[in-house]
């Protein structure tokens, strides 16, 4: 058997993802290992839940720096001395400079809670009921240079109901960014991810479901 994917993951706040990452390893559906989780934010739940698991943690407070290169510089000299194989962003709400991404090129990931490329950026639940969108979802994708731009791994869709609040829309994109985030981690441990500009190819090939979702039904 293959050695477990040494893993650094970066949240802000309470850490969800992390915990769904967290199970996966745990019960054996991910082969990989959370060697470090990293927060900009002191007393957050992801760090929590991290020491729980018995992972080792850090904060990093942005606050302390006065530029984003050496608060980068800072997480990635971190993440190198941890020997981390691949990067995933778990409700990491900083933008990551080009410095972070040059030190782990293609190996830096994030979960990100709408279908891109509609809605990018924050208060998407909230953008996608504003913009009376009929599905939203989850998007996970490689990181590079732009704002939640990279190339896209695997996209979950739920339906957007009449009554839906920005909170019951983000509860039921969680259910499903807990399921895929640890999915897509899987298919790179098991080296099944290949990369081509914008097209990602999973190799031996994973079919879709291919189910049509319609929001209003057509049988009602
Ligand atoms: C998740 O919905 C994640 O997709 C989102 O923050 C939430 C974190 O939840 N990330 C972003 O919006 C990144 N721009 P969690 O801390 O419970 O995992």
């Amino acid at each position: 058997m293959s050695k477990p994917l040494r893993i650094g993951v970066l949240a802000s706040g309470g850490g969800t993802n992390l915990q769904a990452i967290i199970d996966r390893c745990q019960d054996g559906s991910l082969s990989a290992e959370i060697v470090i989780v990293i927060t900009n934010n002191p007393g957050v739940g992801a760090l929590e839940r991290a020491a729980k698991a018995g992972i080792q943690t850090l904060c990093i407070n942005h606050r302390d720096f006065s530029r984003r290169e050496e608060f980068d510089e800072a997480l990635v000299k971190v993440l190198l001395d941890a020997e981390v194989e691949l990067v995933a962003l778990a409700g990491f709400m900083r933008i990551i400079s080009q410095t972070f991404i040059d030190a782990f090129p293609g190996r830096v990931i994030n979960v990100h809670p709408a279908l891109l490329p509609a809605f990018p950026g924050l208060h998407v639940q909230q953008q996608a009921i504003d913009y009376g969108a009929r599905f939203s979802g989850c998007t996970v994708h490689f990181v590079d240079g732009g704002v939640d731009t990279g190339p896209i791994i695997i996209q979950a869709v739920v339906p957007i109901l009449p009554d839906d609040t920005a909170d019951t829309l983000a509860a039921r994109i969680l259910e499903q960014e807990h399921k895929v985030y640890p999915r897509a981690i899987q298919l790179i441990a098991e080296g099944r991810v290949r990369v081509d500009g914008r097209q990602v190819t999973i190799e031996p090939a994973c079919p879709p479901e291919l189910t049509a979702l319609v929001n209003p039904s057509i049988k009602g």
